[in-house]
């Protein structure tokens, strides 16, 4: 492998969310907050926290929110500045600098392997990591760090996994291959979304990757898979006849934000984990438990 360092993350951010309609009929999905925070921007954040700076939004029509969300607010900025609101003046700003988003269309919804192949003219010949918008991940080290680590030191692409129960391997892309060390696994095999019956092992992915540019021609064969749609799973599936692909157990604290539970669990835990909000949060719990 020519390059090992990792510069650039590919997020997906093209679909729908109609989980949540109503709330995004007319805006993104990923612009819904966890307490005050959009949720891509929590996975902007994790992707800046590993070291990246170039962040490649595979995005649609109706998306503009997010790309607005990272440019400067030349109007808010300056009129919270002149009203001395300067903390709030700069929490705007951070945003604004937090890295350089580069937004390329997906023009039709074929799926996540499709989306990812849009970002090939940004990403050229290099590593890359790919995040998905619907998986919050809180560790100390960002997981993704965790499996640039792993890329740069075995040079190999790297997937990364955690244990899920029996029954909801049928909501994950699913690895099978040979445990090298406890939580790292040489990948021989990956099923998008199986039923349990036929599930390789209980390793699932959500939505953490960091892949050589080899994936690329991989999607570029990868037939039409579950649901008629171009899988990043089954490139990957592809990838790792070619390749040496590693599926690495990361440390951190998993939530599926792309389900109404999940997202009501974040909001819950980030907002716990604020001093300032704590307090407040455990009273009303104890009032909606004691009503319950
Ligand atoms: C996608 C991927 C799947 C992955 C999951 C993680 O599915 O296709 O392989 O395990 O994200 O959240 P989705 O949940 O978007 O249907």
């Amino acid at each position: 492998m020519s390059q090992l360092r990792v510069r650039k993350a590919v997020i997906p951010a093209a679909g729908l969310g109609t989980r949540f309609l109503p709330a995004t009929k007319a805006i993104p999905k990923e612009m819904i907050p966890i307490v005050d925070v959009p949720m891509i921007q929590h996975i902007v954040e994790e992707a800046v926290r590993s070291g990246i700076h170039d962040v490649i939004l595979v995005t649609a029509r109706h998306k503009e929110a997010i790309e607005n969300h990272f440019d400067f607010n030349f109007e808010l900025e300056e009129s919270l500045d002149q009203k001395q609101k300067k903390d709030l003046a700069e929490i705007s700003r951070s945003i604004g600098r937090l890295c350089n988003l580069i937004s390329i269309r997906q023009k039709a919804p074929m799926g996540l392997g499709h989306a990812v192949l849009c970002a090939a003219p940004v990403v050229g010949q290099e590593p890359f990591a790919v995040l998905l918008g619907d998986d919050l991940i809180d560790s100390e080290v960002p997981c993704t760090r965790q499996l640039m680590e792993i890329y740069e030191s075995q040079g190999a692409s790297v997937v990364g996994v955690m244990e899920v129960p029996q029954d909801q391997v049928s909501k994950y892309g699913i690895v099978g291959g040979r445990t090298l060390r406890p939580g790292l696994i040489e990948v021989d095999q990956l099923v998008e979304k199986p039923s349990p019956e036929l599930a390789p092992s209980r390793y699932a992915i959500p939505g953490r990757y960091v892949l050589s540019h080899r994936i690329f021609e991989c999607l570029q064969n990868t037939k039409p898979g579950k649901g008629g749609e171009i899988q990043l799973t089954d490139g990957l599936q592809l990838l790792a006849r070619v390749e040496r692909l590693l599926a690495y157990e990361f440390e951190g604290t998993r939530y599926d934000t792309g389900d109404r539970l999940g997202l009501i669990d974040a909001t819950l835990a980030y907002a716990l984990k604020r001093p300032e909000l704590a307090p407040g949060v455990q009273e009303l719990l104890r009032k909606h438990l004691r009503g319950s």
